[in-house]
């Protein structure tokens, strides 16, 4: 059972007293214990925390401070990292088709790693940083992932060596593969499986002639939700297992994002309307799809809502945003206690790709972020763990 980040009523109440709703609580302990549990769990594989799905300064400079490396997917998450001193040795380029202002910015900031599964991508990368050193992504097929990235990228396995002589013939150095199974992957399995394509094309390639000494093992691991328990480490410890088998002399690389960041943050919102349509309930709450919420579409999450009411009798109501889209609702029939216009409503879990792809759409400004470790001294002390 793993333990979580979540706000008690009294906090909640407290924090929105001094700043005003809505706005998400950041622990950076848990930012700390999620990479140690990573790291515990891969042993002695290099993680490059994906910045995109959740780019806070903080939890960047958090991780930094562990000595993690970072996973970019663009030039202004090269320039975030930069402005941050963030050496680009610790940097991947790891988008596959990359803009020419990415690789421009690469070039000026000096980040010399890349990924790609595509011939016109080495032209490209090779124009930009000659000699820079690529890692071929893979497609993994038969994934179970909620999110399956292998729809839109991946080379096709048989592919692999032509593309990484490709590389070679244009003086890039071809020093790997890597592969991404899909985000929110519950299982194992497609991990297992891509790592054992990967040993196989590994082979193929030392026959070829090549000297591929990197294996970056992606994202994809599971963040907990409103309906699911994860063991992260369990499946951790399978993967490494799978690794100590099929690579035990390789550098390992992960580029993990929701399991870093996914429960490190607590959204607080307010109830603002409250009608009845077609016979329901429906709760207008100052936060909704085009800000934090925006996770409901682009990362096809369902979100807990809590209410701190303890009343038995609940209703089955709807809840949506602020915006006068009638696109922006957060979610129907939710069985809830009954609720007043300025009644508070936390939802833990809700630092992955949550913020990220929030909007400022109708002229709602971005939900303020407050740190919990820089104001929780001065807050009621309520229990701020609770196990999942
Ligand atoms: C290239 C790449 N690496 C890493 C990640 C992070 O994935 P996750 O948050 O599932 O760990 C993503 C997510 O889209 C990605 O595209």
């Amino acid at each position: 059972m793993a333990e979580i980040f979540r706000l008690g009523r009294e906090q909640v109440e407290a924090l929105a007293a001094t700043y005003g709703t809505p706005f998400l609580v950041i622990s950076l302990e848990q930012v700390k214990e999620n990479y140690a549990m990573m790291k515990n769990a891969l042993r002695d594989v290099n993680i490059y925390y994906a910045v995109k799905s959740n780019p806070h300064d903080r939890i960047v400079q958090t991780l930094a401070q562990l000595g993690s490396c970072f996973d970019v997917a663009s030039d202004g998450e090269m320039l975030q990292l930069a402005r941050l001193g963030i050496s680009p040795e610790k940097i991947v380029y790891a988008n596959p088709v990359k803009t020419r202002n990415g690789l421009l910015t690469a070039q000026k900031t000096g980040v010399s790693k890349f990924t790609f599964d595509s011939e016109k991508e080495i032209e490209k990368i090779a124009e930009y940083v000659p000699g820079g050193k690529v890692l071929l992504r893979i497609r993994i097929d038969a994934t179970n992932a909620l999110i399956d990235l292998n729809k839109k990228f991946g080379a096709d396995p048989q592919e692999a060596i032509r593309l990484l002589f490709a590389a070679k013939n244009k003086g890039l150095d071809p020093a790997g593969l890597c592969f991404h199974v899909g985000s929110q992957t519950t299982e194992v399995a497609p991990f297992i499986e891509a790592i054992k394509v990967c040993a196989g094309l590994f082979d193929q390639a030392r026959q070829a002639g090549f000297n591929l000494r990197i294996l970056d093992i992606g994202g994809g691991y599971p963040a907990p939700t409103r309906t699911l328990e994860v063991d992260v480490p369990a499946m951790g410890r399978e993967i490494r297992a799978a690794l100590d088998e099929y690579f035990p002399r390789t550098e390992i690389w992960a580029e993990p994002g929701r399991v870093i960041c996914g429960t490190v943050a607590n959204l607080v919102t307010r109830v603002i309307g409250e009608t009845e349509r077609d016979g329901q309930r429906w709760y207008f709450l100052d936060e909704g799809l085009y800000g934090t919420f925006s996770g409901l579409i682009f990362d096809h999450q369902d979100y807990e809502l809590e209410t701190f009411k303890f009343d038995a009798r609940k209703v089955p109501a709807t809840f949506a945003g602020p915006s006068c889209d009638s696109l922006d609702v957060i979610v129907k029939d939710r069985e809830t206690p009954v609720l007043e216009v300025d009644d508070l409503v936390l939802v833990p879990i809700c630092g992955a790709y949550t913020s990220a792809s929030a909007t400022t759409f109708n002229g709602f400004a971005l939900a303020k972020t407050v740190i919990w470790e820089d104001v929780k001294d001065a807050l009621p002390s309520a229990k701020q763990k609770e196990h999942v």
